[in-house]
């Protein structure tokens, strides 16, 4: 392979090598950056959890060389204003590339979701259980009742609404899918995983999962679920593909490498919303991956401090970094399902699709940036809070074994793993228009 000005030039056989640097990679696997499509910098708002510099830090070293930032910063990127300055600010610090989801309220308008799109968003986020506070302009996890200064969550209505407007513009609509009648009906205090389990049953999933569809079904807009969950959600998904919504899915290694059983061990840090279930869903999650159901893996990285996530199951908030072991752990799963090699299909392809960056990213081709990574096959990587390279230490896939390690990460040409430098950039979907 070939790289001049930051992209791919030759990929072939026998090339002689020419003046420049030249890399040996042999035994090594050179594969695409990977593109990870769900992670939450919490810059701005919460630096002290996570911001840009540490995010694309624990990216590179992992070999993700495009983050897909969510909208559930403060401000929450709700409109063009909001998510130019959020890139400002992450051009100011990114290692590595990123794109930025806007945020759908129950109150967003079209012309909204227009203005997001002209300023570069990858697409639109909805969290159906989440209500948001006027007075901060955050995103909260708690729907709240009666209380002037939480707007209500963005239900289906929101969604049918814009859908519309969402298929216009061709941007993917993803949904943060728990029902919130369905997870208010079964509330409880979390004493026990078990609790927590209950408190957001699997239902919560399915019911979101096929209303949202249905109510995207006629417009013909790219629904996406995001961090799929439970073999009932998706059943439910297969089920609306079928009746012809336009649908792509998501999950997450977390889901698909850990159980229930993990809490003993893990504790609160696998505290997540939806949660991790049973070694049933597991197993139907795997299998979704395994038949190309589910075409993404992202990571939900959504990092909070080691003392927060030290609280109580009840006190300590929700969510787990995950953005550093994306490569691995897929690499591991592909390499269980017998073949190494579809890692790069669930990481690098499929999200370049969904955030429309796949003339440019996501494969290794000539005029392709040469966003690379070289993997050895024949290296362990153990996780361990040492490596870690997020705000948060301690995660969910503390204490897994992977059967590859990261070598070196190129971004456009450069290498990006341990750099201290911003040179990354906003990846804008191509539209085809
Ligand atoms: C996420 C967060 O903390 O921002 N937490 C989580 O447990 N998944 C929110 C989200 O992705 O829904
Ligand atoms: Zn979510």
């Amino acid at each position: 392979m070939q790289v001049a000005g930051g992209a791919i030039t030759r990929v072939e056989q026998g090339l002689q090598a020419t003046p420049g640097k030249v890399i040996d990679a042999s035994g090594m696997y050179v594969l695409p950056g990977a593109i990870d499509v769900h992670v939450h910098s919490r810059d701005p708002g919460f630096p002290e959890k996570e911001d840009f510099a540490s995010l694309t830090e624990a990216a590179a070293a992992g070999g993700v060389t495009v983050v897909l930032d969510m909208p559930n910063t403060v401000p929450a990127v709700d409109g063009a204003g909001v998510l130019e300055s959020k890139a400002a600010l992450a051009r100011s610090m990114a290692r590595v590339d990123f794109g930025l989801w806007g945020l759908i309220r129950s109150t967003t308008t079209s012309n909204q979701l227009e203005d997001m799109a002209a300023a570069g968003a990858v697409g639109f986020k909805a969290y159906l259980a989440y209500s948001f506070s006027l007075s901060r302009k955050q995103v909260l996890y708690s729907p709240g009742v009666d209380d002037p200064d939480l707007e209500p969550p963005a239900d289906y209505g929101t969604l049918a609404r814009l859908a519309p407007a969402v298929a216009r513009l061709g941007l993917p609509l993803a949904v943060h899918a728990e029902d919130p009648a369905v997870l208010a009906a079964f509330g409880r205090p979390l004493a026990a995983y078990q609790d927590l389990l209950d408190s957001r049953p699997a239902e919560g999933e399915s019911v979101a999962v096929s209303a949202a569809a249905a109510v995207a079904r006629e417009s013909g807009a790219h629904l996406h679920i995001a961090h799929l969950s439970s073999a009932i959600g998706l059943q439910a998904a297969e089920d609306a593909r079928r009746a012809g919504t336009t649908l792509t899915l998501e999950t997450c290694p977390q889901f698909l490498l850990l159980t229930a059983d993990d809490y003993d061990r893990v504790g609160t840090a696998m505290k997540m919303l939806p949660p991790i279930r049973t070694a049933a869903d597991r197993d139907a999650l795997v299998d979704g991956l395994r038949r190309g159901v589910i075409g993404i893996v992202s990571t939900d990285h959504a990092p909070h401090t080691d003392e927060e996530k030290s609280r109580s199951l009840e006190e300590a908030p929700a969510g787990s970094p995950g953005v550093q072991t994306l490569y691995l752990s897929c690499l591991q799963l592909a390499k269980n399902l017998g073949d190494a090699w579809l890692a790069p299909r669930w990481v690098c392809e499929a999200p370049a699709r969904l955030a429309g960056l796949d003339r440019s990213k996501g494969a290794i081709a000539p005029g392709f940036d040469a966003d690379l990574v070289i993997v050895d096959p024949r290296r362990k990587t153990r996780v361990t809070p040492r490596l870690m390279k997020s705000r948060q230490r301690h995660g969910a896939m503390e204490g897994q074994e992977f059967d590859f390690a990261i070598e070196q990460v190129f971004l456009r040409g450069e290498r990006v793993d341990g750099a201290k430098k911003a040179r990354g950039r906003m990846a804008r979907p191509a539209r085809i228009a």
